[in-house]
């Protein structure tokens, strides 16, 4: 049997923590959207407000369900506003100095039956489960991009889970309309280290002029029928998130394919990381021409 509850707090509102709270609070519960301050949480607050409004330009949901959605959002500059939560998912930037941080602060202030999960992408569960003095009550929640979208959600079970936070994590996806898939604690968990791979391979084939960004990413739209192609994919879901992803997996596993592309270094450390900041394989300033073709 799985504990009820119904407050879930969310630590982080980026790209990722905004859509998590969207998810949450469309599926009616109650959610506590956490930042480091106030300019931080009134971006978080407009990832989440212009995702609504743009729903509800689409006809997608009414004015009244925005606003009931909205009323179930309550933000917070201060971790200790989580002392009531029930579930509380991590989604700050992925430092393990930051995640140590923030484990640590919810380790004292929740309760302790509070399951605490993280949507790190390349970290190890296991370390920061290890942040905490309950380490067989925090999973991974791993969510995808754009969370509102995407329908898989990987729950990560370490070596010292209790199986019964994995069955919580599993009904809690379900609950929030996702089809969660159980994977073990290792780099890349399942999707990632399928996916990742294949858009640092496209990130070679441009650096190596094999073809242009448009040509690469319509030959995997057109003949593979997916939605996006690898170059604007990996604008989505950040350079900088896809290269930590890369840089475990090789560390990991120590294969040339997880080395990632000379190229795809280079930008991260130039600040292109994608949409987040204007520009990435693709530009999205619409101030400046497109670089290349
Ligand atoms: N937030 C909320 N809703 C969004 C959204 C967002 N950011 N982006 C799109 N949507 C919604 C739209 O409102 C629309 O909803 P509707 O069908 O109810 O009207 C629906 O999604 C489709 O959107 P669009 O019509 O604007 O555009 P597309 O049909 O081109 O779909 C897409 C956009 C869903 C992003 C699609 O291109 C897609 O699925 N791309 C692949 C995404 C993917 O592979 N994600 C996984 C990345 S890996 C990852 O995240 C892991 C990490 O650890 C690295």
């Amino acid at each position: 049997m799985v504990q009820e509850f119904d407050r879930v707090g969310v630590v982080g509102l980026g790209t990722m923590g905004a859509g998590i709270v969207e998810v949450f609070a469309r599926a009616g519960f109650n959610v506590t959207g956490v930042e480091v301050d106030d300019d931080a949480l009134r971006r978080g607050r407009s990832l989440l407000e212009n995702s609504l409004s743009k729903a509800v330009s689409r006809g997608k949901l009414t004015e009244d369900e925005q606003r009931a959605i909205l009323n179930r959002v309550s933000f917070a500059i201060s971790r200790e506003q989580l002392g009531d939560a029930d579930f509380v998912v991590e989604a700050v930037p992925e430092r393990a100095e930051l995640k140590r941080e923030v484990f640590t602060d919810l380790d004292r202030v929740c309760g302790r039956g509070t399951i605490l999960a993280t949507n790190t992408s390349s970290l190890s569960v296991t370390e920061i489960a290890a942040f905490t003095s309950r380490p067989d009550r925090v999973i991974g929640l791993h969510f995808f991009n754009p969370a509102p979208v995407m329908k898989l959600v990987e729950v990560v079970s370490t070596v010292v889970t209790d199986p019964e936070a994995v069955t919580l994590g599993t009904e809690v996806a379900k609950r929030v309309g996702k089809t969660p898939v159980v994977v073990s604690d290792r780099a890349g968990f399942v999707a990632n280290a399928l996916l990742v791979p294949y858009l640092n391979h496209a990130v070679s084939l441009y650096e190596h002029r094999l073809a242009s960004r448009t040509e690469i990413d319509n030959a995997v739209t057109e003949a593979a029928g997916l939605p996006m192609g690898p170059l604007a994919l990996f604008d989505m879901i950040g350079l900088d998130v896809g290269l930590a992803v890369l840089d475990v997996l090789a560390a990991e596993f120590q294969q040339p394919r997880y080395v990632a592309a000379p190229l795809l270094r280079r930008m991260v450390a130039a600040g292109l990381h994608g949409r987040k900041t204007g520009r990435g394989f693709y530009d999205y300033a619409g101030d400046t021409a497109p670089e290349d073709e």
